[in-house]
């Protein structure tokens, strides 16, 4: 595919929400975190401190139950819902409540992530799939925007797409199976794209090599849900938050080695990072 446009920072500029000065947490709205398991407390971590810096109003994470201390520990702005899993499949479990949701970060593909999936996509909300909520299934006709962030050996893996094929040819996969499943992909990782389910496309123009390393992508699904809830418009959302994340890593080796970067440090470079383009 030529001639993908940009989501340059110009863009981002003209497409940033403002925060009211009438505005109150009730405003942005309460985001649900799905993520983390007993294995991998860290990937919910990541992601809880990078939803909490990207402009919701409040945070539920729902994880293992021995999860919650240490999330608490770095995110004491979160608050917890320790049982939301067991109970997914309760008909009197209501999520309507919520903003946006994002599940997957930290946890397996197994039965009862797919399970949750299944329900999450019915609640009508914007729902963000990760990592291990990401699975090979058919999305149907769905009320509010689902968005998929694979990166390409998990891109792989819900399409059969063979990984070689997505070298060269990346942006025409996103965009394909973005249309054949009805969602927006942000197929990650070096010139990552986002898909659109009705054919629009952009290449996302920030990011390099420090980005690779384990647990910025659980940065970014934390930052997708924040934007989600700041934004009226949910594509200048999930554009402006694949953007500022690869700004943070931009601005980091502005200074830094490109080796050093740890993904929690993009949360912390987010506050100055954002302010550049107010
Ligand atoms: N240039 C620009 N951006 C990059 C580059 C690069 N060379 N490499 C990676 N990135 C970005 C991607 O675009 C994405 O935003 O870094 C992020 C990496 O996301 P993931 O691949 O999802 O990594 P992450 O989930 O944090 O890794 C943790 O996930 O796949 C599982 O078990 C696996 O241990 C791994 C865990
Ligand atoms: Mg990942």
């Amino acid at each position: 595919m030529d001639n993908i446009p940009v989501w340059s920072k110009d863009l981002v500029r003209r497409h940033l929400p403002h925060r009211h000065p009438e505005s109150h947490k009730g405003t942005y709205g309460t985001a649900l975190l799905i993520a983390g398991s007993s294995g991998m407390p860290g990937a919910a971590i990541l992601a809880s401190a990078a939803a909490m810096r990207s402009g919701l109003g409040k945070l539920v994470v729902a994880t293992a139950r021995e999860s919650i201390a240490p999330i608490a520990s770095h995110v004491p702005e979160a608050t917890f819902e320790p049982e939301l899993m067991e109970r997914i499949n309760d008909p009197d479990l209501d999520l309507d409540s919520y903003k946006a949701i994002a599940i997957g970060p930290g946890m397996l593909p197994d039965q009862r992530t797919e399970a949750a999936v299944g329900h999450l996509l019915r609640v009508g909300k914007p729902l963000v799939l990760d990592a291990g909520a990401l699975s090979e299934r058919a999305y149907g006709k769905t009320e509010a925007p689902v968005i998929l962030t694979p990166h390409p050996g998990e891109f792989s893996r819900i399409t059969g797409v063979p990984p070689e094929e997505l070298q060269h040819k990346h942006a025409h996969h996103a965009a394909n199976w973005a249309a054949r499943l009805g969602v927006t992909i942000i197929l990650k990782g070096h010139n990552t794209v986002i898909a659109f389910p009705d054919g629009e496309i952009y290449l996302n123009p920030t990011g390099n090599s420090a980005l690779a390393k384990g647990g910025t992508g659980d940065t970014l699904t934390g930052m997708l849900l924040g934007m989600l809830c700041c934004h009226d418009n949910w594509r200048h959302a999930v554009l402006n938050a694949v953007h500022l994340h690869g700004a943070c890593a931009d601005e980091w080796v502005t200074t830094r080695s490109a080796h050093t970067l740890l993904a929690h440090e993009l949360t912390e470079l987010l506050p100055t990072v954002m302010k550049s383009y107010e």
